[in-house]
């Protein structure tokens, strides 16, 4: 097999590639859960979550793509069983329950706040600790993904009312003064 020779050692892209088989494997559970809960949810909002929902599914398959095959283009290859993605992924399925479209909408978000936290960490790795900056951009670009995507499901469960001063219920629109 033809030796990779990208200016990482062995130990760098073996630990990028342990990382990145993580982020898949959340990914993956999250894409799952996307795709049930645009089959399953029901009631007022039916349309605009079932067609959110297949939105997401889209760009989240386009993300698996990509991150399958940097790990191949680093010279590893992608977990690709049911069982190896339950075994790496930090995020929780929810098996046998019908939640109301609400509780779809916080579970996905923190779902995808949770896979932020993730990628906050494994860019700072690849970038410190493997001096891999190539990877910790393209996680850096899926990370924009996920917040653009976190605060679209947020905003579905905020509150439409203002407080008396014209801000959002629970909203912090004024600067924190650390005395
Ligand atoms: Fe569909």
């Amino acid at each position: 097999m033809a030796k990779v020779n990208i200016g990482l050692t062995e130990q760098q892209r073996y630990g990028v590639i342990d990382l990145l088989n993580r982020d898949l494997s959340d990914l993956y559970l999250l894409i799952i859960k996307t795709k049930k809960y645009h089959w399953d949810v029901v009631g007022p909002q039916f349309r605009t979550l079932h067609e959110l929902w297949q939105e997401q599914y889209d760009a989240l398959s386009e993300n698996i793509d990509a991150t399958a095959e940097r790990i191949r283009a680093l010279g590893g290859y992608p977990v690709g069983t049911a069982e190896g993605f339950l075994q790496l992924a930090t995020i929780r399925e929810h098996a046998n329950d019908l939640p109301l479209a609400t509780e779809m909408v916080v579970r996905l978000a923190n779902d995808h706040e949770q896979i932020i936290r993730n990628l906050r960490e494994h860019i700072d790795r690849c970038s410190q600790e493997f001096h891999d900056e190539g990877s910790a951009d393209f996680l850096t670009g899926l990370m924009e993904q996920h917040e653009e995507m976190a605060w679209m499901l947020r905003s579905f469960v905020e509150g439409e009312q203002l407080e008396g001063n014209g801000d959002r219920p629970g909203s912090q629109t004024k600067p924190t003064v650390n005395a």
